[in-house]
């Protein structure tokens, strides 16, 4: 009678740990999932989606600039990803005659397609489990550093084998931490040109406010191509190369979405942790995180007031702010989400059950052995997180600091170093500086440092931080604001003229007089604290913690049904499904699911950087010259939300419906189910698409650049 009710607890625990909409899929493994797609509406196949043997939809899709997946639209390898994906490049190709940042970009013609050399589209080709080759001879008994070993041998002689007899890049990739591996082959095209992009207040419309919120009205886009050598083979950049020809590429649906279809998202997901136990979360959610929004609060909070103030240092801060705000905001919903959400609770009802289920059989005390485990390793971790965190959240943030930390690599040069070598290093950091000073504004890091230099020594306990800040107590009596006016004070690095100087002069006898300088000095006292005190212990728990939580995956896969486990995200290619929908954030309120160019003219703001809106875009507005591109309602709608798992990475993803028909791209998550990477709800995570509609409309009837709408295969 136990054991059955303990079944059922199970089962409805289960319940809530797998839900329908959760999971980011193997697309090798989708068939597993089949039935059930179709049953929520699919009218394709898993292999019409995924297949080795003819073209399917994964020849479409791309890891785009190795962080950002993008999707092929036409059959001259033309691209669709985000704006904030593209941003980087968009950045580099302006200047202040062509600020394509701010006005926009649209290549009216082939040759106008910029090159972007370093940026590259990664496409799978084929995947292979491997697992019985590079677990081989690895038992339970075997120890850890073994296991490691051996793994890293077989791994070795798969790819080596591998790239024997194929033209594609190989590597092979863990899921399930450590329980099943996939040898990955891969095509790098390396000529990826920038077609177009909207001006910033229509491509990143809402701005830092707006970011992981619904309702959201950003028109998040950019557009690029892929180009290959003659042969039709991935090439470097070359004038003489020519467009792609993907063996598929995405149909575009211009109708639009309604509540409770069907659609899929095929995309890059980086990473999510999804099967920590409650004290890893606790540590994250409680621990880390809370530290980690203090600071950057304190950091965005001076970067306002300066940016506030002055157009050139909120250019100079744009990015930075953009960096530090988009993590700061997410983190906060994670806080918030796990605790609404009882994720804690629930990660503990859960390991009750997971307990109770290893009772039952001696073959499964391992798996309770390595659930116990945790709590020691991830108390003995936490000093070490925190000296982690403290060191790159509050020691890094201060800017001279990083600077000096790059500087202090002509440390390495002795009388002995060839000359080639230190004329290597001078000219990299004179680039580095170069960047550097390009967007530094002092006042704001010499208040940066004194609060964050404040914080540091407060949370830090001096038995246990870099001697620099105990120096503060010993020479300047405790009083950061004077150490850090020393600090400004002495330095030759807030000076581009006297790096430069110092640079140019460079020889190894100088070595000490660059060691001398109080921000090196800081960021030499970081950088040996935690070299010698924090790393080496950090990883040494890392490797426990990874190891329990691999045994602790196995446990969890035999204990559920295989087909409703999924891998955690690692940056490969994946499949997540779900339905159109809005949801209830709070008492009382309730979301649509999707917004209205309506709503862009509600936020509309002139004296609001985030909310400007472009004549143009008004114009169109006002003659509702949407032409095919408007719903059947009359609106133009801009974004929608379903209920995608996804993650960082997956910005750009296509977002298709039941006929595999592109509808959007995605490009974020609401704020009240940010915490999905670490426990998903299906009630409240929810991801952000742009309507494909807008998209078309914006590259049509703002752009008018109507050749890319006519290689487009558009379904009416
Ligand atoms: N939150 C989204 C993601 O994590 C979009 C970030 C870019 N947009 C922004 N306003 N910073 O990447
Ligand atoms: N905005 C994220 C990205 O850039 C997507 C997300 O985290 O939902 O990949």
């Amino acid at each position: 009678m136990k054991k059955f009710f303990l079944t059922i607890l199970t089962t409805i625990l289960l319940g809530t740990i797998v839900r329908a909409d959760e999971g980011m899929w193997i697309p090798a493994l989708l068939q597993r999932n089949e039935a059930e797609m179709q049953a929520m509406g699919m009218k394709i196949t898993a292999d019409d989606i995924y297949s080795i043997n003819h073209s399917s939809m994964k020849d479409a899709v791309v890891l785009f600039g190795g962080g950002c997946t993008g999707e092929l639209v036409s059959d001259q390898g033309l691209l669709l990803t985000n704006h904030h994906c593209g941003y980087g490049w968009i950045q580099r190709h302006s200047t202040v005659e062509h600020d394509y940042l701010t006005d926009g970009f649209w290549a009216m013609t082939p040759e106008e397609e910029l090159a972007c050399p370093g940026l590259t589209a990664v496409m799978l080709k084929n995947m292979v489990d491997v697992t019985d080759r590079v677990l081989e001879s690895i038992t339970y008994e075997t120890s850890d550093e073994d296991r490691a070993e051996i793994i890293k041998k077989h791994i070795k002689s798969i790819i080596e084998e591998a790239k024997k007899d194929t033209e594609y890049e190989v590597s092979v990739e863990s899921f399930y931490i450590g329980n099943q591996y996939f040898l990955m082959y891969n095509e790098v095209f390396k000529d990826v040109r920038m077609v177009g992009a909207p001006p910033s207040n229509i491509g990143k419309f809402g701005g830092d406010t707006d970011n992981w919120v619904w309702p959201r009205h950003t028109g998040d886009f950019s557009i690029f191509r892929i180009y290959v050598g003659k042969d039709g083979k991935p090439a470097e950049y070359n004038e003489e190369n020519v467009p792609y020809k993907p063996d598929y590429h995405f149909t575009i649906s211009l109708k639009g979405v309604e509540k409770d279809d069907f659609t899929f998202v095929f995309g890059y997901p980086a990473r999510t942790n999804e099967y920590l136990p409650a004290v890893a979360v606790d540590q994250e959610a409680n621990v880390v995180y809370p530290v980690v929004v203090d600071l950057r609060t304190q950091i965005l909070d001076i970067y306002n007031k300066y940016q506030e103030k002055d157009a050139k240092v909120r250019i100079q801060y744009a990015s930075k702010h953009a960096g530090l705000g988009n993590g700061w905001k997410k983190w906060m919903g994670v806080i918030e989400g796990i605790r609404n959400f009882k994720g804690i609770d629930k990660k503990l009802a859960f390991e009750q059950a997971y307990n109770d289920w290893c009772m039952q059989s001696r073959s499964r005390m391992k798996y309770m052995h390595a659930l116990r485990d945790f709590t020691p390793v991830y108390e003995e971790y936490e000093k070490y997180r925190m000296a982690t965190t403290y060191f790159t959240e509050a020691g890094l943030s201060i800017e001279i600091i990083e600077f000096a930390a790059n500087m202090a690599k002509l440390s390495e040069v002795t009388k002995d170093t060839p000359q080639e070598e230190i004329d290597e290093l001078i000219s990299e950091l004179k680039e580095t500086s170069a960047a550097f000073f390009k967007d530094y504004y002092q006042p704001i890091d010499e208040e940066v440092a004194v609060t964050m230099l404040t914080a540091y020594r407060a949370a830090q306990p001096e038995d246990f931080r870099p001697e620099i800040l105990n120096e503060i107590d010993k020479i300047f009596k405790g009083d950061v604001k004077a150490y850090v006016d020393y600090l400004f004070g002495k330095t030759i690095l807030t000076s581009e003229e006297k790096v430069n100087k110092f640079l140019d002069e460079f020889k190894p006898s100088k070595v000490k007089k660059l060691e001398k300088d109080p921000a090196v000095v800081a960021a030499n006292s970081m950088m040996d604290f935690y070299v010698e005190n924090v790393m080496a212990k950090s990883r040494e728990c890392n490797a426990k913690i990874n190891n329990l939580r691999r045994v602790y995956m196995e446990g969890q896969m035999k204990m559920i049904p295989e087909r409703n486990l999924y891998p955690d995200a690692n940056f490969t290619l994946r499949v997540t499904y779900g339905k159109v929908g809005g949801f209830k954030p709070r008492d009382a309120v309730e979301y649509r699911h999707f917004t209205t160019l309506d709503g862009i003219m509600q936020k509309e703001n002139p004296d609001i950087y985030d909310y400007v809106v472009t004549d143009r875009l008004r114009e169109l507005y006002e003659a509702k010259d949407f032409g095919c591109y408007a719903d059947k309602d009359g609106t133009m709608h801009v974004a929608f939300i379903a209920g995608n798992h996804t993650t960082g990475g997956n910005s750009g993803s296509p977002i298709l419906n039941a006929e595999g028909k592109l509808l959007g791209l995605n490009f974020d998550r609401t704020w009240e189910g940010t915490m999905s990477d670490l426990i998903y709800d299906p009630s409240i995570c929810k991801n952000i698409s742009v309507d494909i509609r807008y998209v078309l409309f914006l590259i049509d009837k703002y752009a008018g650049c109507t050749r890319l709408i006519d290689e487009m295969t558009i379904d009416e």
